[in-house]
């Protein structure tokens, strides 16, 4: 596989969104748009980190302004959050999918392609020194800890990441967009409580 032009350890926001546009590390990036890495507060506290851009994503080149991005949106402002105070990034920064006719179907990234944008993820923990890493999900946990969890038996607890700052497990917004509509009232609080556990770390 092509190696990626690394971007310096010390590598600029922008620096950092080229050289993972041009990344082919993995076969992914031959099919995106571009890349998408993360925005926010270069200086946050808490940096939560998804899975992958979606095809929204993948479009306007931001993570998490589809549909799990309104999501987690709504759960900043029950929250009293800023988003424009955190720091949203993704484990892969470019969106794999699977066509089906003319759309675009995510299509969960491999292990391989995870690990190959670990060290994308590392230097942005590294730009941006949080205090506390939020893992959304299962990829997002993998990612962070390297190894496997169980993101439910997890959940609303910290673990320390393999970068140094602790991080908080809780569900990927997708999976409360795609669960039982007979719980969602239940579902949608549980997952404001994960989360309202890093509340301290704004504070
Ligand atoms: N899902 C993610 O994990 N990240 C995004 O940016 C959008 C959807």
């Amino acid at each position: 596989m092509q190696r990626a032009p690394r971007a310096p350890v010390r590598a600029t926001h922008e620096q950092l969104r080229q050289a993972t546009n041009a990344c082919r590390e993995c076969p992914i990036g031959e099919h995106a748009t571009q890349s998408v890495i993360g925005e926010g507060a270069l200086r946050a506290r808490l940096m939560l980190v998804g899975e992958q851009p979606g095809d929204q994503e993948d479009l306007q080149g931001r993570p998490f302004v589809g549909p799990a991005g309104r999501l987690l949106q709504r759960a900043f402002e029950e929250l009293g959050w800023q988003r424009e105070k955190l720091y949203l990034t993704n484990a892969v920064k470019h969106f794999k999918f699977q066509l089906r006719g003319k759309r675009r179907m995510h299509k969960t990234p491999g292990q391989r392609e995870a690990q190959a944008c670990l060290h994308w993820l590392e230097i942005e923990v590294q730009m941006v020194r949080p205090r506390a890493l939020v893992a959304l999900g299962a990829t997002a946990a993998r990612s962070l800890l390297g190894r496997p969890i169980s993101v439910m038996q997890m959940r609303g607890q910290w673990i320390d990441s393999r970068f140094g700052p602790p991080m908080l497990v809780t569900l990927h917004p997708s999976a409360l967009l795609r669960g039982d509509p007979l719980r969602r009232e239940s579902t949608w609080d549980a997952w404001l409580r994960d989360l309202s556990a890093a509340a301290s770390v704004l504070a």
